[in-house]
């Protein structure tokens, strides 16, 4: 047996450290039992929680709910939507007629751009007065020995100025027969005149109409010798009418309604 010269008493103290150290692990075992789970941390209410149950509470109306949250989520009020919406162009369509037949064809060219939404007004050339409210004009006349019906020159000649400063497109209603379906008929003479004076956009000669009770001797002449007849084309017509209108919504001005 070695003896490595222990007395009894440090025998004894050896047994209390050993009993001292197992109290002390055991110690720090029951204290690390007790400690509450350490799970992942517990965050109180988010700002958007507590903002949730201000709005719940009726504290808040929804306005102010959205617009904190929006806050909150993106840093600031949701930016309050421009309206960008186009002013609609202001039309007229003027015409010079005899025997209505122009006239009609105001009312067709019309009908299409309003369905494109142009503001539009029809009227007889003789009764405008001013053109002012107007962004862009058409004028027609029917043909008679080749010059449009005079209140369609009239006002070619009355609102010159103004007409040179607008869009303006120029329509002849005349030829009965299908040629003017047929084919491009240029403008006659006086016609193609005003078209220079008043820079216009386009002319264009649509087919005519002769029915009876047309106005004057030579109508009724030509209508007794079997030539009268309705020669408008109304596809031809619409068709050009959606150019314009197709023009006129292309250079719309964009109103900021803030
Ligand atoms: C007396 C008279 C002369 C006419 N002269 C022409 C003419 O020179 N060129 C033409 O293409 N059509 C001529 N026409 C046909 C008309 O232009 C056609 O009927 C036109 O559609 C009439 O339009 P309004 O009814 O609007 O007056 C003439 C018709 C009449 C009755």
């Amino acid at each position: 047996m070695y003896d490595h010269g222990m007395t009894g008493w440090g025998y004894a103290l050896m047994a209390l450290g050993t009993l001292g150290f197992w109290a002390l692990v055991a110690l720090a075992a029951m204290a690390l039992l007790r400690r509450p789970a350490a799970g992942p941390h517990l965050p109180g209410p988010t700002p958007q929680q507590l903002l949730a149950e201000r709005f719940a509470r009726g504290e808040i109306d929804d306005d102010e709910y959205y617009q904190r949250l929006a806050t909150l989520e993106y840093g600031g009020p949701p930016q309050k939507k421009r309206r960008i919406t186009m002013t609609a162009q202001r039309v007229l369509i003027a015409y010079g007629t005899k025997n209505g037949a122009t006239a009609e064809i105001a009312e067709w060219i019309a009908e299409e751009l309003r369905e494109q939404d142009l503001d539009t007004d029809v009227r007889s050339a003789a009764s405008v007065r001013d053109i002012a409210a107007y962004d862009a004009v058409v004028l027609g006349g029917g043909l008679y020995a080749g010059r449009w019906q005079r209140d369609a020159t009239g006002f070619a000649r009355r609102h010159r100025e103004a007409l040179t400063r607008r869009p303006v497109w120029l329509f002849s209603s005349g030829p009965l027969d299908a040629s003017a379906s047929e084919r491009d008929i240029p403008p006659a003479r006086g016609v193609s005149r005003i078209a220079d004076r008043l820079d216009a956009r386009d002319h264009v000669t649509f087919g005519g109409s002769l029915t009876e009770g047309a106005q004057g001797f030579i109508a009724r002449q030509i209508l007794k010798q079997g030539k009268g007849g309705d020669f408008r084309d109304r596809e031809q017509i619409r068709a050009w009418a959606h150019g314009i209108a197709t023009r006129l919504s292309g250079s719309a001005q964009p109103a900021d309604h803030g």
